[in-house]
């Protein structure tokens, strides 16, 4: 450590890092090929631009390719993406969906507009993630399926998890927005459960421009539901469906249709996804392996299965502390440190979530967790000198606030 870090950034000194973090470039050089290749030949062909057309059918191919096998099929948006999946599972009127606390309100508001019951699991302790204890605690016979959310880039023990809840007659909806290509036991999360449902905004992993969502299934039967499902009932699937005939639709459905051009994206995002998984996972083991040998106070989340990160929990012991974590974490913002200092998505903090949960629900492993830990961002451009402002940054300000 120099002299001059004496002073923390956030009382006036200079900051450990005064260039922003790197930023993530998600829409680059192949993004921007295959944006240009589409359009021309759009431009080229007396076509317009149509659903289903040749971006998207690649799209929901190279999908498929880096799942293993199995049926994709491309939407608007990610919170798209979940409601059509859980559509497609076609459940008794009024029944409980089992939800994990920690989410985007997209798979919540899926459920609630459905007229389906939400039922809030905890996580595990120490985690955002839950386990099948904390699903099996909220089984009724009422229960007909579980959106299973593999947060912040780790998969869940979802092998575990979809037996259980297939031995009890519950459907499994894995909501991968966070962890698109992640790995449990040599498979990529998504391929375990009866349904899956992937966010490709732009913020996410893989993007495929501003917005968009992927449905995927093993079963060609469930494609076909989702496809349906995602628009208008139709049977996309039959040789003799006529476009232009409303009258063949199968059931009332909404229109999610994906935008060809942004699947044009998705697939130049997809192409590099496992290079970008490898990079976020580089920084992700490199700084757990720091911290463990240089922090008091700050531990990085472990992972479990081959995580494809998405942001990375940092546990703070706020025991070592004479500042509460959010002080600590806003600390090390001002040394240039780009992080969450309090996640915000656990469903129980959203006043017009709780009318529509199960009176007295409490997540208190989520909200333990959130309250002694703080989100470090990360994207595939972080590197060594990232780790090495991030590590440094830690250790000044634990210098300074240590008990
Ligand atoms: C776990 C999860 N599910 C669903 C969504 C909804 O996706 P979108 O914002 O594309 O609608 C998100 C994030 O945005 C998410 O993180």
């Amino acid at each position: 450590m120099t002299d001059n870090w004496t002073e923390l950034a956030v009382n006036g000194g200079p900051p450990v890092r005064s260039m922003p973090m790197p930023s993530r470039k998600a829409f680059g050089k192949d993004e921007m090929a295959s944006l240009m290749e589409a359009a021309q030949h759009y431009l080229e062909d007396p076509m317009d631009l149509p659903y289903h057309g040749r971006c998207e059918t690649a799209f929901c191919d190279e999908f498929v390719r880096f799942m293993g096998g199995g049926y994709a099929d491309a939407v608007a948006t990610g919170t798209a993406s979940v409601y059509v999946a859980l559509q497609a599972l076609d459940l008794p009127k009024g029944s409980e969906v089992i939800l994990s606390g920690v989410v985007d309100s997209g798979p919540l508001n899926s459920i609630i507009v459905q007229g389906y019951v939400p039922v809030i699991a905890d996580t595990a302790p120490g985690s955002y993630n839950i386990g099948l204890e904390q699903f099996q605690a909220k089984c009724t016979d009422r229960t007909s399926a579980l959106i299973a959310v593999h947060c912040a880039g780790e998969a869940l023990e979802i092998d575990e998890i979809v037996a259980d809840a297939h031995a009890r007659g519950i459907k499994v909806l894995e909501d991968c927005s966070q962890a698109p290509g992640a790995m449990w036991k040599g498979r990529r999360v998504g391929s375990f459960g009866d349904i899956a449902a992937t966010s490709t905004m732009y913020r996410k992993s893989l993007m495929s421009g501003s917005s968009g969502g992927i449905v995927y299934a093993t079963s060609e039967d469930m494609h076909h539901r989702a496809l349906a499902c995602a628009d208008r009932g139709k049977p996309l699937w039959r040789t003799d469906y006529d476009i232009r005939d409303p009258r063949t639709n199968l059931f009332p459905a909404l229109n999610w249709n994906a935008d060809e051009l942004s699947c044009a994206v998705g697939l130049a995002s997809l192409r590099r996804l496992d290079d970008t998984i490898a990079r976020r996972s580089k920084f992700l083991d490199g700084l757990s392996e720091r911290l463990k040998a240089e922090s008091r106070v700050c531990k990085v989340y472990a992972f479990r299965g081959s995580p494809s990160p998405f942001f990375i929990p940092v546990h703070v012991d706020v025991e070592k502390l004479t500042c509460s974590k959010v002080t600590f974490a806003e600390a090390l913002i001002a040394e240039g440190i780009d992080l969450n200092p309090h996640y915000a998505f656990l469903v129980t903090d959203w006043a017009y979530a709780i009318p529509y949960l199960p009176e007295g629900t409490a997540i208190p492993n989520a909200v333990a967790f959130r309250d002694e830990s703080f989100n470090l961002f990360v994207n595939e451009n972080y590197g060594e000198r990232e780790l090495n402002d991030t590590v440094d940054a830690i250790s000044k300000v634990e210098a300074h606030f240590g008990a």
